[in-house]
């Protein structure tokens, strides 16, 4: 790993508390009210969000907990603006993105957000590397500059002797690691990741979360993190449940004791 790299990962150690310069210049990024998001499959109607309300700031790192089933990829695709909701306020930098055409929102999608699905969804024809180069071609940044950012990045979690693998040649935990790599290659203001160490054995589970500390610190960009393991999240700045289709703030004892918390 080059010495830089090193070094960008080893200074993401052990997380300061949040202190109240970071919070202090507090913007929203994210304001959602009454939020409601219902399926409707063969005429079954199913209200997995109902009523929530949550704000997100910058520079934030945010997890979110909660039973299986409760809502956690509804809501952060609601968020990535891959779903819309049924109703309520959701606004992204203050705006209402769910107005915009298709091609606004595409672009605003490739320029300020970053995603890390819960299934990683990777293009299996294609290798690590050019997967990783994607969102920069949409941007369109050259071959040359793409290849060289995604080189950087993915040796930064270890995978400097995958670039050229296929996605099946993969194991799950590195594709998960791959499906950060695309997340983060282009800074976004606003990284959204789905339970992105489930898949990963300790060591490589806390190579992987330090790397997303280190975004959120270095470069302010807001992470929203959900997550069933308690002890990634007790290190964010603070955490949001979802039960009963609402959201709740959740302290440390709250968090230790189910990992959903009461409705309050
Ligand atoms: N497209 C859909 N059509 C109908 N129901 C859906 C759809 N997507 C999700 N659901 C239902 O919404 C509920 C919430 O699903 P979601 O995937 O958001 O849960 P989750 O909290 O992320 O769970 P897990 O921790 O298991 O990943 C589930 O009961 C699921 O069956
Ligand atoms: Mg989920």
């Amino acid at each position: 790993m080059a010495e830089a790299q090193k070094t960008l990962l080893e200074s993401a150690g052990a997380r300061d508390p949040l202190s109240p310069l970071r919070l202090s210049n507090k913007t929203l990024v994210l304001e959602i009210d009454g939020l409601r998001k219902v399926f409707t499959n063969n005429g079954l109607k199913v209200e997995v969000l109902k009523d929530l309300k949550c704000s997100i700031y910058s520079g934030e790192i945010v997890g979110v907990v909660g039973a299986s089933g409760v809502g956690k990829t509804t809501f952060l695709h609601i968020l990535g603006t891959l779903d819309c909701p049924t109703s309520g306020k959701v606004l992204h930098f203050g705006e209402d993105v769910f107005s915009w055409n298709d091609t606004k929102l595409s672009r605003f999608r490739n320029e300020e957000l970053g995603f890390v699905f819960q299934f990683h969804h990777l293009l299996p024809e294609f290798s690590a590397l050019e997967n990783v180069m994607m969102p920069c071609f949409v941007a369109g940044e050259s071959r040359p500059k793409a290849r060289e950012m995604a080189k950087d990045i993915l040796a930064e979690i270890g995978l400097e002797k995958r670039f050229d693998h296929r996605i099946g040649q993969l194991s799950g935990g590195e594709q998960q690691r791959v499906a950060l790599a695309r997340a983060m290659i282009r800074k976004p203001r606003l990284l959204l990741a789905d339970e992105p160490t489930g898949n990963l054995d300790e060591k490589t589970g806390e190579k992987t979360a330090k790397l997303i500390f280190t975004l959120n610190r270095r470069y302010g960009t807001t992470v929203v993190v959900v997550t069933h393991n308690l002890a990634l999240a007790s290190r964010m700045d603070r955490c949001i449940g979802l039960a009963e289709g609402r959201a709740v703030e959740l302290n440390a004892s709250e968090l230790k004791d189910s990992g959903v918390g009461r409705i309050s």
